[in-house]
């Protein structure tokens, strides 16, 4: 009887001490939920600082984005259209290329392009290793040849001997090249944006012109299109859903990929993470500023014609938007050798 009692006590306090765990954990769970859905409570979702990158591979990728000798003239690096001292862009309509060639199309920025899900305004890379063939080879920008780039580095000794601490092979191939530039870039992210951290519960971190700001963003249905880690990067969208874009550059867009016609105008939503650094906008680069980009959207993409206070309002969300830009020691090139191929500056 005794022993039965101290069982049920037992058992009791058993089921209690359960009941009180299960509460414990039920609740754990919600704050864990709740944890998970915070991003997806706004459709925008923090940057978070680089991680996994092979450190050889990217101070190796690092000497290969400024050395101007992957290019036919000797003169233009990657840094020279992605400038890392100017948003990752090089702030013009369009690029010069080779022989001071007028570029087809606005660069985009380099910063956080990791995140976008595929490459080029019209997709057509599906990655950062496979995007960063295209500039050597592309006769409108370094104007050189895969071929060519792999016989300067291996005549240069110390990038020989870079290449084989790091990959462990004798031979340097685009491969290589192509792989080292990626995982320099995917470093290039642009973490503690204020509005990231106003994201993470820092209610001061915005004021209040620019919550605003993000409330007419969201709710106008800016956010619609541009969402995710990057503002944008996630999607292909047209350009002029409700109006038709009138401009003279005559990319088609992903039409240009698939041939169809329903893809004309049609690209790669850019993101929005750095605007403030990265006019003129759009692929043509024809607005000169964030007030007048804003405009056009509400416009063209919302059919919405907003008030002046309404885009200062977005104009200043939007700068919210720049975090920390990559903080880079300037790589010192090795010299090329009595061997290396010389620059054809004026071909
Ligand atoms: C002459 C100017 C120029 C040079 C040099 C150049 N780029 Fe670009 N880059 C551009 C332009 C213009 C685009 C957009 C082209 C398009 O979408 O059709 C672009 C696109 C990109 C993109 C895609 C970004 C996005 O959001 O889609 C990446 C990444 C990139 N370049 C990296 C590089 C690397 C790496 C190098 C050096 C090997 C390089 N670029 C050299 C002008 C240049
Ligand atoms: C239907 C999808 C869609 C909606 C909605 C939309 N955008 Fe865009 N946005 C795009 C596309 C696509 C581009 C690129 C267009 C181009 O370059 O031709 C773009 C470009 C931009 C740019 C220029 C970025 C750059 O680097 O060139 C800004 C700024 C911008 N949008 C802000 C906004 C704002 C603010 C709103 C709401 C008023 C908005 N967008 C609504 C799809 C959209």
């Amino acid at each position: 009887m005794v022993k039965m009692k101290k069982t049920m006590l037992a058992c009791m306090l058993g089921s209690l001490a359960y009941m009180a765990g299960g509460y414990a954990v039920a609740q754990d769970k919600a704050a864990e939920a709740t944890e998970r859905y915070k991003p997806n409570h706004e459709l925008i979702v923090a940057v978070e600082p680089a991680v996994g990158q092979d450190p050889g591979q990217v101070e190796l990728g690092k000497k290969l984005w400024f050395d101007p000798r992957l290019s036919r003239s000797g003169f233009i690096s990657c840094n020279s259209c992605h400038n890392l001292s100017m948003g990752g862009s090089d702030n013009l309509p369009t690029s010069i290329g080779h022989n001071w060639q007028e570029g087809p199309i606005n660069s985009p920025t380099v910063l956080n392009s990791s995140l976008n899900f595929v490459q080029f305004w019209d997709g057509r890379a599906a990655d950062l290793k496979e995007q960063a063939g295209g500039p050597i080879a592309n006769p409108m920008e370094m104007a050189f040849t895969h071929d060519l780039a792999v016989e300067i580095l291996e005549s240069i000794p110390a990038y020989k001997e870079e290449f084989k601490k790091v990959f462990g092979k004798d031979e340097i191939t685009i491969d290589e090249i192509t792989q080292a530039l990626a995982s320099f870039e995917e470093t290039l992210v642009t973490p503690n944006a204020r509005f990231d951290l106003w994201l993470k519960g820092d209610d001061n971190a915005i004021n209040d012109q620019e919550l605003r700001g993000y409330l007419t963003f969201k709710n106008s249905g800016c956010v619609a299109c541009h969402n995710g880690v990057a503002v944008g990067g996630n999607t292909f969208q047209k350009m002029g859903v409700i109006e038709p874009y009138v401009t003279d550059n005559e990319s088609a867009g992903v039409a240009g990929v698939t041939g169809n016609d329903i893809d004309r105008m049609r690209f790669k939503v850019p993101t929005l993470r750095n605007v403030e650094l990265t006019y003129p906008y759009f692929h043509d680069g024809a607005a000169n500023t964030l007030a007048e980009s804003v405009d056009i959207m509400g416009r063209l993409q919302l059919g919405r014609k907003f008030t002046e206070n309404e885009i200062e309002d977005i104009v200043a969300f939007l700068k919210t938007l720049t975090g920390d830009q990559p903080q880079l020691v300037m790589p010192i090139l090795p010299p090329s050798s009595d061997l290396t191929p010389r620059a054809k500056p004026f071909d």
